[in-house]
């Protein structure tokens, strides 16, 4: 019996491009397996060749790997470097005047910032900083929306070597709080508001709402980015405006050499705790990762237009936004809107206005643009686009397929990149017009990354049947710790069984075909995947019980046709199980509830009101039943253990 199995059944292959292979930077198949032969062979000397071609090291390195204390690994540990020299400095003798940045907000307002600008402006800005006495190590949390300055926060940070924590700008209060409590921040750098869709929603009350949950006293400043001119209330011991402290800085700024294990940022992600993860990365291992991800898997040309889709608030945005496009000295969009305002269109629209040659977005948002506008793609010139991406969930075939034909009109390849924010960038994906493409699959591992599915005991399943996707040894991007939490980071990720609490163990189930081919079913932990956004069933328990009225609840997923996955969560009231009017009065309440406490991102699709939840009789909820139930399905699994089977009946009942 497989310890997974798996329902897709795909068959369709997509062979390699020619005309793309003929220019790609990893031109025919043999180059990339002779690549992972010789990362078999020799392993450090396979990564420290690449981390001396691609980084600019101030101090270069000795050591390669140091893995006398496992899982805690380091690499290239005595070299120096710092990343905004290696994302802007590099490219001002090269290509100053080169637009780095085009920034298309809301409204279609065009911003060009060549990388001569934007160095400038993140110099002045980090000298900013560092007269707010904001220095190396010194923890700044970022709440902002998509704009060049976003990245300028992010870039400046890292020039002084202070560790940045963006927070989505789509968290509540309260999450917003628990990140900038957990770390420990010193600063907070937001904007009054955010513009998305045509409405302006607030940030810098927001942030004013967090910091005055309390336990926040590190917070000694917060910037204001002014985007809307919003009246906002000012704190004048504590706030400052963007504009006003970069005034009189002077637009260069010596970099802050840093060790290559520095920690350059941390990043909060959903686990199977109602406690969210300070994901921390270092600044070399990290950095490698994203620029040679760059040339392999994006196949970087120095005249392509780049798009990742991805907000600052997520990793992918932090790999390939603020990261590795500038490594390489890319061009990129950066857009403020969302795909679908003022129509369904706006995605093609940018394409074909800005000439986007690369063009990277979640499954989530190709199918809900597959819903509102199927032939849209079809009204504009999307000639430009040369190869196509996507991430964050498994692109179900059907999605796939409209993507290939309609957006890359059949001749660019998908690069569908499985990787994590704890995996820093791309693990496992195609190299496009190298690989041959079979749609749902990431395809073959990197050169360098050695993926496996295992069993419970860290054994290797036979080919073909399911199991956790692990990584088998250590790559130079993956997760340093947890912040705060090296226990809890050892657990989660090197749990003994797996090889000897040597096997990075991602949380996926996976399995893998006869040709090598990865398929990601899903998580194997209590989290969901809701848009390509991570959440932890736990956390939005935890908020939902924290609402006065509820006494218990259960939140699982449900298959959703855009979303991939739908929020159900099943609810025990104090008092009696709402009826009618009351019940649907209590659901809208509920949901704006969640929305407060973590983010509208959390608010459950439906919820289902029972006098208990089906429990055995050591009182542990049986959520594969409330699975079963929230897909409408009859109950086939054994109830024997379940302590009050007739709860099961009063639980179909939704209420939307
Ligand atoms: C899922 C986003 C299938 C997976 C970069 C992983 C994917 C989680 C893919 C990480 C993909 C991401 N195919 N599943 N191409 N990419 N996932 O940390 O379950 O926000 O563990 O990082 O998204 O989500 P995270």
């Amino acid at each position: 019996m497989p310890i997974i199995e798996s329902v897709l059944n795909e068959t369709r292959v997509f062979p390699p491009n020619k005309e793309f292979s003929e220019h790609a930077n990893i031109s025919n198949i043999a180059e990339y397996r002779a690549l992972c032969m010789q990362a078999q062979e020799d392993y450090l000397g396979f990564w420290e060749k690449q981390a001396r071609e691609h980084i600019l090291w101030h101090k270069p390195f000795t050591r390669v790997l140091d893995e006398a204390n496992p899982p805690f690994f380091k690499w290239f540990d005595d070299g120096e470097l710092n990343i905004s020299f290696n994302c802007l400095d590099r490219h001002l003798t090269t290509q100053p005047d080169k637009t780095a940045i085009i920034f298309e907000s809301d409204d279609g307002q065009v911003i060009h910032s060549t990388y001569r600008d934007l160095h400038q402006r993140v110099c002045q800005f980090a000298n900013a900083l560092k007269s707010l006495n904001i220095c190396k190590g010194n923890r700044v949390v970022i709440y902002m929306p998509m704009c060049i300055e976003a990245v300028v926060a992010m870039q400046a940070c890292a020039r002084i070597g202070a560790i940045h924590s963006v927070v989505f700008g789509g968290f509540s209060a309260k999450s917003l709080h628990e990140r900038i409590k957990d770390a420990g921040a010193v600063a907070v750098i937001t904007a009054d508001e955010q513009v998305r869709g045509g409405r302006n929603n607030p940030l810098k009350a927001t942030v004013d709402e967090a910091i005055a949950r309390g336990g926040t006293e590190s917070v000694k400043s917060v910037i204001i980015y002014k985007r809307t001119g919003a009246n906002i209330s000012i704190e004048a011991t504590r706030d400052v405006w963007w504009h006003e402290i970069i005034q009189n800085e002077n637009t260069v700024c010596e970099p802050e050499w840093v060790n290559a294990e520095h920690t350059l940022f941390t990043l909060y992600t959903s686990g199977s705790t109602g406690k969210p993860k300070g994901v921390q990365h270092s600044s070399a291992g990290y950095l490698l990762g994203t620029i040679i991800s760059m040339h392999w898997v994006f196949d970087y040309k120095s005249t392509d237009i780049f798009w990742c889709t991805a907000d600052i608030g997520w990793v992918t945005g932090h790999s390939y936004v603020t990261y590795g496009p500038l490594a390489v000295g890319a061009t990129q969009i950066i857009f403020e809107g969302t795909p679908t305002y003022p129509d369904a269109g706006r995605f093609w629209e940018i394409i074909q206005k800005h000439k986007v040659t690369t063009f990277y977005t979640a499954p989530t948002a190709i199918r809900s643009l597959i819903k509102l506008g199927p032939d849209l793609p079809e009204k504009y010139d999307l000639s430009s686009l040369r190869l196509l991406g996507s991430v964050g969930e498994p692109i179900n075939p059907e999605a796939w397929i409209w993507y290939y034909n309609k957006v890359g009109r059949a001749h660019c390849p998908i690069v569908d990149t499985w990787w994590q924010t704890e995996t820093g960038s791309h693990m496992i994906a195609p190299l496009p017009g190298i690989v041959p493409l079979k749609p749902g699959s990431c395809t073959l591992p990197l050169p360098g990354i050695f993926a496996a599915i295992v069993d419970e005991t860290g054994h290797d399943v036979e080919t073909g049947e399911g199991g956790f996707l692990v990584i088998k040894r250590p790559f130079p991007s993956q997760v340093r710790t947890l912040w705060g939490n090296p226990e809890r980071f050892k657990e989660t990720y090197f749990p003994i069984e797996m090889g000897h609490g040597r096997y990075y163990l991602s949380g996926d189930s996976a399995n893998c075909d006869q040709d090598g081919y990865f398929w990601i079913m899903g998580r194997i932990d209590d989290v969901l995947n809701v848009s390509g956004h991570r959440l932890g069933t736990m956390e939005i328990e935890s908020a939902l019980v924290a609402h006065p009225l509820v006494a218990e609840a259960a939140v699982v997923g449900k298959p959703h046709e855009i979303k991939g996955e739908s929020i159900i969560a099943f609810v025990v009231m104090k008092d009696q199980c709402p009826q009618g009017t009351a019940a649907i009065q209590i659901v809208n309440e509920l949901r704006n509830w969640v929305a407060k406490e973590i983010g509208p991102i959390a608010k459950p699709d439906e919820v289902r009101f029972g006098d208990n939840l089906p429990k055995t009789r050591s009182g542990k909820i049986m959520r594969r039943l409330l699975r079963t139930l929230a897909k409408g399905e009859e109950i086939t699994q054994d109830t024997s253990t379940l302590e009050n089977p007739a709860i099961l009946d009063q639980l179909q009942q939704a209420i939307k």
